[in-house]
């Protein structure tokens, strides 16, 4: 039977290999990505399907992987932007970036919002990422759409 002592060595060592095993995927991360895109994977902003919203849209990019956004718009601005996505680190950084700069903008204002904007604000993605900032302007992009065709 173990002992309370035991049981404390055996979590520590545990934590110890948590913590180091967080570290290394950081690491690894950063040989990939800049450390602002490395702090929106592990801290994303506006993630998930809020109560409240006007429009909501989805969109499957070229890579397979698909984004949501769901929009609170009121007189023609955009009050509140939430996303989701099933893709990649990325996918993820350009969706909270995406969010970030559009909320309190006018509509017109976000469906002009391009990928390279996303691009530069995230201070640039790697070239065999630039495709998900285009999946997060493109499905913004039909978010407004669909919700000034439904007015
Ligand atoms: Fe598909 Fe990034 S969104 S690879």
């Amino acid at each position: 039977m173990n002992t309370r002592l035991e049981m404390t060595k055996k979590k520590d060592n545990f934590d110890e290999f948590v913590e180091s095993l967080q570290q290394q995927i950081i690491e690894e991360e950063l040989r990939e990505y800049n450390e602002y895109i490395v702090n929106l994977f592990h801290n994303p902003q506006n993630w998930g399907k809020p109560k409240d919203f006007t429009v909501e849209e989805s969109y499957k990019g070229s890579c397979g992987d698909t984004m949501q956004f769901f929009l609170k718009i009121d007189n023609g601005i955009v009050k509140d932007a939430h996303f989701l996505t099933d893709g990649c680190g990325a996918s993820v950084a350009t969706g909270s970036q995406a969010t970030l700069m559009v909320i309190g903008k006018p509509m017109d204002e976000v469906e002009k919002l391009t990928a390279k904007e996303i691009d530069e604000a995230l201070h640039g993605l790697p070239d065999n990422h630039k495709h998900c900032a285009v999946l997060a302007a493109t499905t913004l992009k039909k978010a407004i759409n669909k919700y000034k065709n439904k007015k």
